[in-house]
């Protein structure tokens, strides 16, 4: 892993580490953080446009959780990576893809505990996507 690159991942895994696990809900149950820091496709702050091919899109079978972000793969723009984590911050899974990878397609056990999970995606361009999800 070249150390940019490396240095993304660690970077996803800190903020959404931060946000999730220092982050409360709001009345409209929507996490609190600035805008510009990590996006949601109501909040695509100075991303507006782009939530269709970064939020994670996410299947729940009766074994796993299966988190896919629709977003070409190539050298120069590609999805880092993708994170699980619970509401109380619990990381459940990570995956970190290479520019070589055909799709963003990751998948981790269902978890026996919990109901409400984040999944995130970070893009090399544009920056850290959240999308908040009940099983
Ligand atoms: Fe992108």
């Amino acid at each position: 892993m070249t150390s940019r690159r490396k240095f993304m991942a660690m970077s996803a895994a800190a903020v959404a580490g931060t946000l999730l696990a220092g982050g409360s809900a709001s009345a409209d149950d929507e996490l609190e953080f600035p805008y510009n820091v990590a996006f949601t496709k109501k909040h695509q702050g100075h991303w507006e446009g782009k939530a269709g091919s970064h939020v994670p899109e996410i299947e729940v079978t009766d074994t796993e959780i299966i988190i896919t972000t629709p977003h070409p793969m190539s050298e120069s723009h590609y999805i880092v990576r993708h994170t699980l984590v619970d509401s109380k911050g619990n990381p459940i899974g990570a995956h970190t893809f290479a520019p070589t990878d055909k799709y963003a397609v990751s998948r981790y056990p269902r978890p026996s505990k919990g109901k409400k999970f984040y999944a995130t995606s970070f893009c090399n361009l544009h920056d850290l996507w959240v999308e908040k999800f009940k099983i």
